[in-house]
């Protein structure tokens, strides 16, 4: 596998000279404080970094240093305390439809195909039925679930429900694609199959993505750049570039020496060898 990374380079990163996407700009989120008898206090403190367009950006840290607030901030759920949020060059206001939010849990409605559940996010829009069949049936090819498109959703598997959930964020064409532990809930098989899958369908639609994940290995396998976190208030404390090729392919890029030796310097840049749970 290491030969063949080596005779057989991919590019691993779009070229820096892409547009920026996404830009945070002295970010600063506090919560409470507003009622008596509540302290305020900080959640993430002076946030600045950038997304260019196509990159996948991944963001490790501690539990509560933020990282869900980051992705709330950027889909305009919350508002900075301080600082500003751009997202393809418009300041984020509020919730807006430029952004794809997907959560661990896949939030199918229960009562809608897979079909009407990939369609159910181009409802709001201004799109004709046909188009928005069109949209939805290519998300679903896509996604490899063109069979499944008139099965119910608890007639998939959790891997496939997840794949569904995706399929519906990318079938809306969102600016930036905000993913938080889709993952997480998975066992361990289903969560490498998902991870590959995920970074092909995101490779090949050529979208702006941003994961949250605990898994160091995830970040490293799938991103192009990996923001780490301080504890709370979290602050960015290190970003580094994950110069591996084979983006499209996060179980061959695991296997990797470089790979190791990214997760490696994470797990001590977390001080995860001196934390207790
Ligand atoms: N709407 C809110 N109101 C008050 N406090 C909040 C709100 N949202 C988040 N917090 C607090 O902000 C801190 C950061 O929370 P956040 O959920 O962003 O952390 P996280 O890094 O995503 O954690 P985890 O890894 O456990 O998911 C926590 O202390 C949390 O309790
Ligand atoms: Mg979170």
């Amino acid at each position: 596998m290491t030969a063949d990374l080596a005779t057989a380079p991919r590019p691993a990163a779009p070229a820096s000279s892409a547009a920026t996407v996404l830009e945070f700009a002295g970010v600063t989120k506090r919560f409470g404080g507003a009622r008596r008898g509540t302290t305020p206090f900080t959640a993430v403190s002076q946030l600045s970094f950038d997304v260019r367009a196509g990159e996948f950006v991944s963001i490790v840290g501690p539990s509560g240093c933020g990282k869900s607030t980051v992705l709330n901030l950027v889909a305009g759920l919350d508002r900075p305390s301080e600082g500003a949020i751009r997202l393809s060059g418009a300041e984020v206001a509020g919730p807006n439809m430029q952004v794809g939010f997907m959560l661990q849990k896949d939030l199918l409605l229960p009562w809608r195909t897979i079909l009407r559940n990939v369609e159910f996010g181009l409802e709001a829009r201004p799109i004709g039925r046909e188009e928005r069949r069109q949209r939805a049936l290519r998300e679903l090819d896509r996604c490899r679930l063109a069979d499944f498109a008139n099965h119910y959703p608890f007639q998939l598997s959790g891997g496939m429900r997840q794949r569904a959930a995706l399929a519906r964020t990318l079938a809306i064409q969102p600016d930036v694609v905000l993913l938080d532990e889709p993952f997480s809930a998975l066992d361990a098989q289903t969560k490498l199959l998902l991870q590959r899958s995920f970074a092909q369908t995101i490779h090949a639609s050529g979208v702006t993505t941003l994961l949250i994940t605990h898994d160091l290995a995830e970040a490293t396998a799938m991103s192009d750049r990996i923001l780490v976190m301080s504890e709370r208030p979290g602050r960015i404390v290190e970003e580094i570039a994950v110069d591996l090729p084979y983006r499209d392919d996060p179980i061959a890029r695991q296997g990797t020496p470089r790979a190791r030796e990214i997760i490696a310097h994470l797990f001590q840049s977390l001080h995860l060898a001196e934390r207790e749970a």
